[in-house]
């Protein structure tokens, strides 16, 4: 017997439905960010895995856990990338586009690998749109990027959408905050999960994300972030914060938002949408100040976001379905080279028209125009008569081979 495959586990084949609705978020993307002067970046599906070490962290589970990671044929150890943000400041710094007008702003589409637990909405490979506007520290753009996703899931209608807001600080800001909230883990320690105790040294904040019962109720009872912000990350949180109130975009506190890579400071951000249930985020970003440098570049500010395409897509609910033809050329046995000709022309004058490939009889010929939900027939018969034919009346109109294009435009 003949082998079957099936597409990996985690994966997923886009078929043509689909794809229609994928180009209809790819067009509302290139519309709302190319017109706040956002342009479109590519980098290369895999890059090296000390990249990720370093941009996304240590520590994370991507990178503890999720990467897709090989040698290849000369020794090299590579990663299918996990995220974009690092590979987009590699670029910067690789390009030297901290010599151009800063900030640099940058916008990107396709697929990421994550071996995660396949589940609704989660996947291990995904699509990803995201921006990064890098080379600036102004509260601006942090509330630019934040607009920018929030413009884009209202062009698009997706519903149930709510934002939530955070800031992590600055480095220094954030290690004397770990210290406390290390401390006070530690005087609970029994009342935690495990996974959490086993944890409190290398990535304490972390313990806000669990759901054991016990552990939830210490961390509601937890100091946090947002409460110990001071001096210019304060000020700059609230300029974020009056920034959105004045662009009319509403957004929920949350002193506990945290974020699974480790480059965030200040401004962290996370949309979500109700509708989707455990897998609710749809996107999110943040303020990674510290990135650039990390990775080899000038200390140099930036922030961005990324969103779910299969998210956004199942947030939406949409049937998938094809566009329907406008014609469809019948045509009689001897009369082929005359179809072909037809519906050559009628495409180049924008029409979608298409005719049988498969050798079929008039009437399965009939059958397949009906199939194809074409609202208009051509039919030409054996003696060259022509005939436009309403699909929906059945009403038809003798017409010559060559005011085709007129009268369909009619
Ligand atoms: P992230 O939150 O890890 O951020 O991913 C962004 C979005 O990608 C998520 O909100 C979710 O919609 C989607 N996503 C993530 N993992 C999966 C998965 N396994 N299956 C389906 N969808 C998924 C980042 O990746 C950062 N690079 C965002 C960023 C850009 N921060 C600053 N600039």
């Amino acid at each position: 017997m003949s082998a079957r495959f099936q597409a990996p586990r985690g994966t997923f084949d886009v078929l043509p439905a689909e794809s229609e609705q994928r180009a209809r978020v790819y067009a509302a993307a290139t519309e709302v960010l190319s017109r706040a002067g956002y342009g479109r970046i590519e980098t290369p599906a895999f890059e090296d895995t000390e990249l990720f070490r370093r941009g996304v962290g240590e520590s994370t589970d991507i990178v503890t856990k999720e990467m897709f990671s090989f040698t290849d044929q000369g020794g090299r150890e590579l990663t299918l990338r996990p995220e974009g943000t690092a590979p987009i400041c590699r670029a910067y710094v690789e390009h030297g586009m901290h010599k151009l007008p800063q900030p640099v702003k940058l916008w990107y589409w396709g697929p990421y690998f994550r071996h995660e637990r396949p589940q609704a909405g989660r996947f291990r490979q995904f699509n990803q749109l995201g921006i990064e506007a890098i080379g600036s520290d102004s509260p601006l753009v942090d509330a630019e990027a934040i607009v920018l996703l929030d413009e884009l899931l209202r062009t698009l209608a997706v519903p149930g959408v709510r934002l939530r807001l955070g800031s992590l600080g600055s480095p220094e800001a954030r290690a004397a905050y770990r210290e406390e909230l290390r401390a006070y883990l530690r005087k609970h320690e029994d009342e935690l999960a495990p996974e959490v105790r086993a944890r409190i040294d290398q990535n304490p904040m972390r313990a806000f994300d669990s759901d054991h019962e016990g552990t939830k109720a210490v961390m509601a009872e937890a100091p946090t972030m947002l409460e110990r912000l001071d001096g210019e990350d304060k000020e700059h949180f609230e300029e974020v914060c009056r920034l959105l109130e004045h662009a009319g975009v509403a957004y929920e506190l949350d002193p506990t938002l945290v974020r699974g890579l480790d480059y965030y400071t200040r401004t962290v951000f996370e949309f979500t949408c109700d509708e989707l249930g455990a897998q609710s985020g749809v996107g999110g970003g943040g303020r990674y100040d510290g990135l650039v440098a990390e990775l080899g570049g000038p200390e140099t500010p930036a922030v961005g976001w990324a969103a779910g395409i299969e998210r956004i897509l199942l947030a939406l609910g949409e049937e998938p379905k094809v566009t329907p033809l406008d014609v469809f050329v019948v045509a009689a046995d001897g009369q082929r080279e005359r179809a072909m000709a037809a519906v050559t022309e009628l495409r180049r004058a924008g029409f979608r028209a298409d005719l049988d490939l498969a050798g079929r009889s008039l009437k399965g010929q009939m059958k397949q125009a009906d199939r194809s939900g074409a609202k208009r027939a051509v039919v030409i018969d054996e003696d060259g008569t022509t005939r436009l034919r309403d699909m929906e009346t059945g009403e038809q109109e003798e017409i010559a081979l060559g005011g085709l294009v007129e009268a369909l435009s009619r």
